[in-house]
């Protein structure tokens, strides 16, 4: 039975001797030269470090292009022109699946056409000394940013290969990808990924990792995304990970946004083991954009000013092309520039909004409502507790295309825009607290003179890329 305990040595051996074979670059993995590459980094390529240090804010955006001189390039742009602190590299789809022929197949396809045929970077094919040409070639840290349910190959390649964090986790990069792994599966491949986080942290290369806070992007209850990030922080602490940045996806309100990421610092910091440093990140809207560039630079300076009054360590940037899907480089930029203007223009401000403690209040008692849920069900095991909580419910997705969340909690916007849940499934969460939800969404009913129904949770799903942050019926033409 899978538990929350620390992968033994001889266990993490064999696992990484069987995982290096699953590919041919897998091959030229050599853990002791792999330290002695990562001690030759200067300070500023230092992932933990550097962003540990940091006092406002730094910027990251997303991008990845199959080929190594275009990933060379593209980063460099969005480094000098992007003004990004830290940079990223986002693997490419086939690779996410452990298709490793088909990336294989792409690439080549992308060195004999010059097009980019595959959506990301395919780090596995490109091997630890493509990775590490990489890492010379660029000024800043980088992240290895994918979405893969199975990674353990892909971390063990770019962790050789010189990057120093990795996003991802067994709930977060399960329940909103894919529906072939159960959670039980991921959780064993994240202890892989974890253990091998902590063991070059164990030798001096600290690997910070970061769980994907937005799940699955869409109207996410704030509490279920701190729940999960404090689950997934808990676990990879556990396999010895200590550099740890927990995830929250911006909802669009600025009161329950600033609330979510001061919940999730306190909670992270009370809830970690104390030898974790424990930072956060804040994701600018990932649910549908706006598909006319000057509103997308609305939504994206929205979460700049959300960034300046909260203070996480790092901002994931979107770029005004959120809309089309990849953005080009130039867009990609200009979103991060958009970012920085509004963050310097309102982080030196004192801006005191009301309400936010009490939102915090709020959302600190749901995310213990639920995590109490989950080490009950498992009788103190984090490991067994997540796997029955999402079995019954008690901890739940909304929008998961997973069978591993039930997915039965269905989140709607109050009267003024923060999210609440409309339908609560078996979520583990008191009367007190429902009564709270249902008394807010009452009143938006009543503002709108329609009753709570499905209709508002799809009209909410649709509001920001129409223009509006909560899904208000038209206004009768009679009125
Ligand atoms: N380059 C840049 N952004 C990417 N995204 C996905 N793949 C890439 C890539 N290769 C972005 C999408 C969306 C988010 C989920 O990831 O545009 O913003």
């Amino acid at each position: 039975m899978i538990r929350d305990e620390r992968l033994p040595s001889d266990e993490l051996r064999r696992l990484d001797e069987t995982i290096r074979t699953n590919w041919s670059t897998g091959a030229d993995i050599d853990f002791e030269e792999a330290i002695r590459y990562h001690d030759s980094l200067p300070a500023h390529k230092r992932f933990a470090d550097v962003l540990e240090s940091a006092d406002d804010p730094l910027l990251q955006p997303r991008a990845g292009v199959p080929r190594l001189e275009d990933q060379i390039e593209l980063l460099a742009y969005l480094h000098e022109s992007g003004e990004a602190d830290l940079l990223p590299t986002t693997i490419d789809s086939y690779t996410r699946d452990n298709a490793y022929e088909k990336a294989r197949e792409g690439l080549e396809n992308a060195r004999e056409t010059g097009d980019d045929t595959l959506n990301g970077f395919p780090a596995v094919n490109h091997g630890v000394e493509g990775c590490r040409e990489l890492i010379d070639a660029t000024d800043a840290p980088i992240e290895v940013r994918h979405g893969t349910p199975d990674a353990r190959l892909l971390a063990a390649i770019t962790f050789a290969g010189g990057f120093q964090s990795f996003e991802g986790g067994p709930i977060s990069y399960n329940i909103p990808y894919t529906n072939r792994h159960s959670l039980a599966e991921t959780i064993e491949n994240w202890q892989f990924v974890d253990r091998l986080a902590g063991t070059y942290t164990e030798h001096g290369v600290r690997i910070n990792r970061e769980p994907f806070g937005p799940l699955t992007g869409t109207l996410v209850p704030p509490s279920i995304a701190i729940a999960i990030m404090l689950i997934e922080g808990k676990l990879a602490a556990t396999q010895g990970v200590r550099s740890l940045t927990l995830g929250y996806g911006q909802v669009g309100n600025v009161v329950q946004d600033v609330a979510a990421l001061r919940a999730l610092k306190e909670l992270g910091q009370e809830f970690l083991p104390d030898e974790v440093c424990v930072t956060t990140v804040f994701h600018e809207w990932m649910g549908g954009f706006p598909p006319d560039e000057a509103r997308a630079n609305g939504v994206i300076g929205l979460g700049g000013l959300t960034a300046a009054i909260a203070r996480p360590d790092k901002v994931i940037t979107k770029s005004p092309q959120e809309f089309q899907g990849v953005p080009t480089m130039e867009a990609n930029a200009s979103g991060l520039r958009t970012t920085r203007q509004v963050i310097d223009m309102a982080i030196e401000q004192n801006i005191d909004i009301d309400g936010i403690d009490r939102e915090q209040q709020l959302i600190e008692r749901e995310t213990r409502n639920l995590l109490e849920a989950v080490l009950e069900a498992g009788d103190g095991d984090v490991v067994q507790g997540t796997l029955a909580a999402f079995d019954s419910g008690a901890l739940d997705v909304p929008f998961s295309p997973s069978d591993s969340a039930k997915g039965a909690v269905l989140p709607a916007r109050d009267d003024d825009g923060r999210v609440r849940i409309l339908e609560w499934g078996e979520l583990a969460m008191d009367d007190e607290i429902k009564e709270i939800h249902r008394g807010r969404l009452s009143q938006r009913a009543d503002t709108e003179g329609r009753d709570q129904s499905f209709r508002m949770v799809a009209d909410d799903v649709d509001a920001i890329s129409e223009g509006k942050l909560i899904g208000r019926p038209e206004p009768r033409g009679d009125a």
